[in-house]
């Protein structure tokens, strides 16, 4: 685990389009601490994926960056693995093949053994040892989203970086991979920073949510601390006063900043 803080410091970033530059991200800010478990959220468009990628580093900035354990963002990096909403499995590969492709890029020095090893050990973890020989197509999608979680583990990295991972997935296969993610980071707690549209999602998972406001020029809207004891247990969590009022909170602020909400509180208004 890193000692040093994830610092994002005035991140902006600008996209050129056909009726000129527009700011999407500006002067966000955050510190996320070694450990962490942060959410980002925020309305769609409002600029969460641009903000992990950038943290990623498969985007750059265009003002501000990230430092990680005290070196500028630059490119991608080991020590940061992502995984995206839909798993993009290789499908001409197993799910063990295409573990070991990771791996073996993730470390070049191991051994074909030690690294077939690693890849039973991390398809174990996720739970899916006995898929390890078919390939994507024969997978539902919740299981080929934890190869995608293994993969992402077998990089053995200290930010796991998860872009609305469970999106795509049915409410009780979402309620599943939540709780393999809380399960797996309890264990050895990377710092994870994950964008999710689901309130229940972030109050269950985070130590901390970050609530991102309308694009253009999105920014850091509050910063909202969840101290629901660990480990949690869905049904404890559903029932705790604190839930009730993070869930309040969360609303308020994504009602308070949705422009269309906004206009159709006026439309009302004036009708
Ligand atoms: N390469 C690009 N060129 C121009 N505009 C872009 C580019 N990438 C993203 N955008 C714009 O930036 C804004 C933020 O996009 P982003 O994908 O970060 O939002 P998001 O919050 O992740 O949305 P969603 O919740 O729908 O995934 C959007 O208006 C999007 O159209
Ligand atoms: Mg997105």
């Amino acid at each position: 685990m890193f000692v040093r803080p994830l610092e994002i410091t005035s991140l902006t970033k600008c996209f050129p389009t056909a009726s000129g530059d527009v700011t999407v991200v500006k002067d966000f800010n955050a510190r996320i601490l070694p450990g962490e478990f942060v959410t980002l959220l925020g309305h769609s468009g409002c600029g969460k994926s641009t903000v992990l990628s950038i943290i990623a580093g498969l985007q750059e900035s265009t003002f501000g960056g990230v430092i990680v354990d005290g070196t500028e963002v630059r490119e991608p990096g080991l020590e940061r693995a992502f995984v995206f909403q839909s798993p993009c499995l290789l499908p001409w590969l197993t799910a063990f093949e295409n573990v070991l492709l990771a791996a073996t890029q993730a470390h070049p020095g191991k051994s074909n053994t030690d690294l077939r090893q690693l890849v039973t050990r991390y398809l174990g973890l996720v739970g899916i040892e006995e898929y390890a020989s078919q390939l994507p197509t024969e997978l539902s999608q919740g299981t080929q989203q934890r190869v995608a979680l293994a993969r992402a583990l077998s990089q053995e990295p200290k930010i796991l970086l998860l872009d609305e991972p469970f999106g795509m997935l049915d409410s009780l296969t979402r309620f599943e991979l939540q709780d393999l993610v809380l399960e797996l980071w309890e264990k050895d707690r990377k710092t994870v920073v994950m964008v999710t549209h689901d309130i229940d999602e972030a109050i269950y998972l985070s130590d901390r949510i970050i609530l991102m406001t309308d694009g253009p020029e999105s920014r850091v809207g509050l910063d909202l601390r969840v101290s629901l004891p660990r480990p949690r247990c869905r049904h404890a969590v559903s029932q705790d006063p604190e839930y009730f009022d993070l869930h309040a909170r969360v609303i308020d602020f994504l009602e308070s900043h949705s422009r269309q909400f906004t206009n159709q509180k006026e439309l009302l208004h004036e009708a």
